[in-house]
């Protein structure tokens, strides 16, 4: 069972074939590619290091890669980080937690380490390059699909992702610029449920019981689209607008098939790209922009079987 993968989330290393230290060259020592990633945990990132790896393992002639998750726990990822850097490494991949763990990113990148950040970014510009899909564009869309399907008027209620990382602040950004623009539309900020679907089913749950009036759901992931969906339909609640964001699985494709949620947008999987850019920044090619933007696009009932057949490896 996929979930199992949790159990490995650990430490993950591949390509160990040279030397245990890929410190200082003299040697032929192979260098190494360190990873902090955020968490291994929920379907996006599960696919995203399946990626990751794959990549790395092309390149394994050329770099040690290791990987190590935080099961989005800041102070977690911040240890980690000081973990990794003991081992002197040539590129630090970093998917921010949240934008608390900036100093030590910025520990890296002072130190002199090109700091490559994936998906979720940081204040300040003390890295080498962020890559990901743009989330403020994602909020922006989202909204005006939902203002569209809304006709201009009703209650959006707005179920946030993980508080205090890029990728939250962004989609609930993008969104309220476009809600501000359309008087008839009002925006309930919902709790953070930390991209878990069981957090947004609680909520969902509760927010049912209060009995207030919404039309649309706007959940800053799909996991969060599926348990506040599952929430409703437990209550026997008539059909709302339901929006999500990731478009990495088969079930949020087969739910938007049934009609039950009505749309995603894919939240592109930057670990590919990062290995890559590591492996230029070795070879000396240092990235010459500071953000490289991977491609969005929506996922309705009108292209989902489009989409299934474009991306045959969803989780
Ligand atoms: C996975 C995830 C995705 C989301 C991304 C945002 O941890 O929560 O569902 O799109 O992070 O950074």
């Amino acid at each position: 069972m996929k979930w199992t993968m949790w159990a490995l989330a650990g430490l993950v290393a591949i390509g160990g074939c040279g030397k245990p230290d890929g410190g200082s060259s003299g040697g032929g020592e192979m260098p190494l590619v360190a990873f902090a990633q955020a968490n291994s945990q929920d379907p996006w990132r599960q696919v995203f290091d399946k990626e990751i790896q794959a990549e790395a393992a092309k390149h394994s002639s050329e770099f040690r890669y290791e990987q190590q998750s935080a099961e989005d726990d800041p102070n977690k990822q911040i240890s980690t980080i000081d973990t990794l850097l003991v081992k002197s490494p040539k590129v630090l991949l970093v998917s921010p937690v949240k934008e608390s763990v900036q100093q030590t990113v910025e520990k890296a990148y002072d130190a002199g380490i090109p700091v490559i950040l994936l998906d979720r970014g940081i204040p300040g510009d003390k890295y080498t390059c962020l890559i990901g899909g743009d989330n403020l564009e994602i909020g922006r869309k989202a909204a005006e699909y939902l203002v569209e399907r809304l006709g201009g008027k009703g209650v959006v209620l707005m179920i946030q992702g993980l508080g205090g990382a890029s990728a939250t602040l962004e989609r609930a950004g993008g969104a309220k610029e476009v809600f501000a623009k359309n008087p008839g539309i009002t925006v309930i900020e919902g709790d953070d449920c930390k991209y878990q679907r069981k957090a947004a089913r609680d909520y969902m749950d509760t927010f049912l019981q209060s009995a207030k009036p919404f039309d649309a759901v706007y959940c800053h992931n799909d996991e969060m689209a599926i348990g506040a969906y599952l929430a409703m339909e437990a209550a026997g609640t008539p059909k709302k607008v339901i929006v999500g964001v990731d478009a990495c699985q088969k079930e949020i494709v087969q739910y938007i098939q049934d009609g039950k949620i009505d749309a995603t947008f894919k939240y592109p999987i930057p670990g590919p790209e990062g290995v890559r850019m590591a492996a230029e920044i070795l070879k000396g090619n240092m990235p010459k922009e500071k953000k490289r933007v991977l491609a969005t696009e929506i996922v309705t009932r009108e292209n989902a079987e489009a989409y299934l057949k474009a991306n045959p490896n969803l989780f």
